[in-house]
């Protein structure tokens, strides 16, 4: 029997609530491992004074997770140092952010080595390994010097840098050549793919790259563009709840008839959260009938607050969002709520479908998985309109967003109005052709196709069946937004 064997920084198990608070991307990886009875390995999220190797399993709903505590020289110098401090600015194209330290290098090269030899003891033979994201790019290489010969791919989250900035990574020859000891690699969009395969050409001259396949050395590497989809049909039933109904009314009532814009993503500089404030200021700015009638929710809960950058954007929004409603705030209205915390998937897919327009506006995202669940939350008959930056995977499959450009405050704002003021047959239209795209390559397409893929064999199918579509959203007729603004 093939079993799967799952590799990420880290592991989300069932959470035991019925799956309502666990992302799609931990619900589909949890639905293959407990088809395979595999397993999923990475860090606990613990510290321990001193590495030992010791493994903690658990199981919870079928599915086995194998963890391992990092000493806090680890946590320092590979997740809040390489992982976050290098290869996450670098691969969003922030040079500017990026630091260079060998300490962070050391540490990422031990860390890894460090999974290889806890993890090589729980493999067999037949299992086909999976290894996810930029926290653990060599150990595929590190598995193979430790004589693992299984199948193995790697899958990474992020965008892949141009050529020309990725050269300025020290070692980065070594640090890309890791990745020919993998069988398939997968990246989000074909962008992100045509960059890697440039580098290749570009810095390994012997390698053959045809047909997506790279020749180099001994070594035969398979490539795709395979974007991560969400739970389509598991997000509807969230956002189509009586739980999520309850936050969607709650919303609407604290709104008192305006109309709602909302920001989803975690406290990140790649996000693009201070260009966006700007693009809404100016929408209040340049067109003065929307105050009083609009209020923009950003929620953005804090990330990787270790990291000095983090704190420094986490400073800039305080300020920022402090101005702008200090400029625009009237004794009875705040034109932006912007709320630090988290919250519930139900609770939140509600207030998406109680908004009628989002801005997803990255300025670099591997994919962006918030501008799909906005999109599955809606209500096919007053559906919200997705405004999404170019720079995001996600806009080569939603191309009926209204796409825009993240850097720019005056296309941002051009793009509110125009979602403020789209009529509703527009809106449906576009929303019907995003929402295809969003049903049909969903997170289970997904990993079908990667899956298929990697597990060349054949000897047995590593993923269930496609799960029957047959959830219709419910129709609102509620939805109390009020109509488009008007100038
Ligand atoms: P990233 O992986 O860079 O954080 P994505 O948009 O791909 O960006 O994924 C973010 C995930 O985190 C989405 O599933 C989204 O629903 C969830 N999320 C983001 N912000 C919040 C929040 N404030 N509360 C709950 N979930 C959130
Ligand atoms: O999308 C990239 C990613 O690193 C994911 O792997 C991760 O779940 C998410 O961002 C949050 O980051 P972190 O694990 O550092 O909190």
């Amino acid at each position: 029997m093939t079993r799967l064997v799952i590799v990420s920084n880290r592991v989300s198990p069932p959470t035991g609530d019925g799956q309502a608070n666990q992302g799609g991307l931990a619900v589909a990886l949890s639905s293959a491992l407990r088809v395979t009875n595999g397993i999923w390995f990475g860090w606990s999220g613990n510290e321990t004074e001193k590495f030992t190797g010791q493994v903690h399993f658990s199981r919870n709903e079928g599915v086995t997770t194998a963890t391992i505590d990092l000493e806090p020289q680890d946590v320092e110098e590979y997740y809040n140092g390489f992982a976050n401090r290098t290869l996450w600015p670098l691969f969003h194209d922030r040079t500017d952010l990026a630091e260079y330290e060998r300490t962070f290098a050391g540490g990422y090269a031990r860390v890894n080595q460090r999974f290889a030899e806890t993890l090589v003891p729980l493999i067999t033979p037949d299992d086909v390994l999976w290894i996810h994201d930029y926290h653990l790019i060599p150990l595929g290489s590190e598995l193979r010097k430790q004589g693992v010969k299984n199948r193995t791919g790697f899958f990474l989250h992020t965008p892949w840098p141009v050529a020309r900035l990725l050269t300025s990574l020290p070692s980065h020859q070594e640090f890309v050549e890791s990745l020919f000891a993998y069988d398939l690699l997968g990246f989000q969009c074909q962008t992100w793919l045509d960059s890697f395969l440039y580098y290749v050409q570009d810095q390994f001259p012997h390698a053959e790259v045809k047909d997506n396949v790279i020749r180099i050395g001994d070594r035969t590497v398979q490539v795709i563009a395979c974007p991560i989809g969400i739970d389509a049909t598991e997000f509807i039933e969230s956002a189509t709840s009586a739980e999520a109904d309850e936050s969607r009314h709650a919303i609407l009532r604290s709104l008192e008839g305006r109309t709602l814009i909302m920001g989803v993503d975690r406290l990140d500089y790649s996000k693009g959260l201070e260009q966006r404030f700007h693009g809404y200021s100016r929408l209040l700015q340049d067109h003065p009938e929307f105050q009083e009638k609009v209020t923009f929710l950003q929620i953005a809960p804090p990330s990787r607050e270790e990291v000095g950058s983090y704190q420094d954007i986490r400073r800039e929004l305080d300020a920022l969002s402090g101005h702008i409603n200090g400029e625009f705030a009237t004794a009875h209205w705040v034109p932006l709520r912007y709320v630090n915390r988290g919250y519930d998937r139900i609770a939140l897919s509600g207030m998406y479908r109680a908004a009628r327009a989002a801005l997803v506006t990255p300025l670099r995202d591997g994919m962006n998985l918030v501008a799909k669940e906005f999109v599955a939350a809606q209500d096919p008959e007053d559906p919200g309109v997705l405004i999404l930056s170019r720079f995001a995977g996600a806009a080569e499959q939603l191309k009926d967003a209204l796409l825009v450009n993240p850097f720019s405050p005056e296309e941002l704002a051009d793009a509110l109005q125009q979602a403020l003021r789209m009529p509703v047959e527009e809106r449906k239209t576009r929303w019907r052709a995003l929402m295809d795209s969003v049903e049909t390559e969903d997170v289970h397409w997904w990993l079908r196709r990667f899956l298929d893929l990697l597990n060349d064999n054949g000897a047995d199918r590593l993923v269930p069946p496609p799960p029957s579509n047959d959830v219709e959203p419910a129709n609102n007729t509620d939805k109390s937004v009020q109509p488009a603004a008007s100038s």
